[in-house]
């Protein structure tokens, strides 16, 4: 990875060719074992980017879990440019991640069924890296963990985020030690059941927004909130384009077929893609 720190600056110098076993990039990348692990079902040619694709965006799923989970433990220390330096990072990364939709953005029925049968039962629902996403953003469901029994690894950590606080518990619980007014039952919920959105909550959200100019509080607090509002209104919209994203190209790939994981497809992603992400930062601004 490195350039030779000890190499004269006569810009002769050529890279280094001999090492004793492995490179240096082979042993931090992992790069053999990563182009090894794409082990296609079908004979045809355009199955590779759809594997591909999808192993990319786990690997983006699992960098976006981290700054999350980054960002939650930052708010649980009350440090909210720490937190917000998460969420900024995230935010790229999302926009990354969705630019990766694009080689199956245009799949025809038939290029999809070229394959689609071949992958069985599998899909994308049974990701437990994305249900990690979900359960950080509140999205918690335990019957979620059900597809993963199988997989003891994968079962305990996804277990695990189910009864910690998401990303959201975190933030609402720093609202309230700045003095907002979070109702105690928001802040004691059993945090292993789906976040339900409350009008104090976005009563807060509502002031937040208002207040970010002339309150009474210093302006740096209040532009301080702000600006995690606004950076977790940028996450959820970013997610929110995922969710579509990934509709729209269902629906060019297949129509209103049933999913290979058994839902009714279609139908079944637009009430997912319906429900907005962190609900009383998009229904407060009606109230500002
Ligand atoms: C054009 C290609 C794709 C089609 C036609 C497609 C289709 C579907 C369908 C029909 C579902 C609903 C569940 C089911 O019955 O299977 C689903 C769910 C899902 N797919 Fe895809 N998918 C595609 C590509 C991808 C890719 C590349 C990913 C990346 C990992 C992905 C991730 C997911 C996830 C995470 C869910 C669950 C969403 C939720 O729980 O709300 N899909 N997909």
């Amino acid at each position: 990875m490195s350039h030779r720190p000890d190499a004269p600056e006569t810009g002769s110098a050529e890279p280094n060719l001999d090492f004793e076993g492995t490179t240096p990039y082979e042993d931090y990348v992992q790069a053999d074992v990563l182009t090894h692990l794409q082990h296609p079902l079908s004979d045809d040619p355009g199955e590779l980017v759809f594997l591909v694709t999808t192993q990319v965006m786990e690997l983006w799923f699992t960098v976006i879990v981290h700054e999350w989970r980054t960002a939650a433990d930052r708010l649980r220390a009350d440090d909210v440019p720490g937190a917000l330096a998460a969420l900024k990072r995230s935010t790229y990364e999302l926009q990354a991640l969705n630019a990766s939709w694009e080689p199956l953005a245009h799949l025809t029925p038939a290029q999809f069924n070229a394959y689609r049968s071949a992958l069985g039962e599998g899909s994308g629902f049974q990701s437990a890296m994305y249900r990690r996403m979900e359960f950080l953003l509140g999205e918690k469901s335990a019957s979620m963990l059900v597809p993963h029994q199988g997989a003891p690894r994968v079962h305990g950590e996804l277990e695990k985020s189910l009864y910690e606080p998401s990303l959201y518990d975190e933030v609402l619980r720093f609202l309230a030690r700045r003095g907002e007014d979070i109702p105690a039952d928001v802040l004691e919920r059993d945090v292993s059941r789906r976040y339900e959105p409350d009008p104090a909550v976005e009563a807060v959200w509502a002031r937040v927004y208002a207040a970010s100019d002339d309150s009474g509080r210093g302006r740096d607090e209040a532009g301080e909130l702000l600006r995690l509002g606004e950076a977790l209104t940028e996450v959820a919209e970013l997610v929110w384009r995922w969710r579509n994203d990934h509709l729209v190209a269902t629906r060019r790939a297949m129509g209103a077929k049933t999913g290979t994981g058994g839902s009714a497809g279609v139908a079944w992603l637009e009430k997912r893609a319906a429900k907005n992400v962190f609900p009383e930062l998009w229904t407060a601004r009606s109230h500002v």
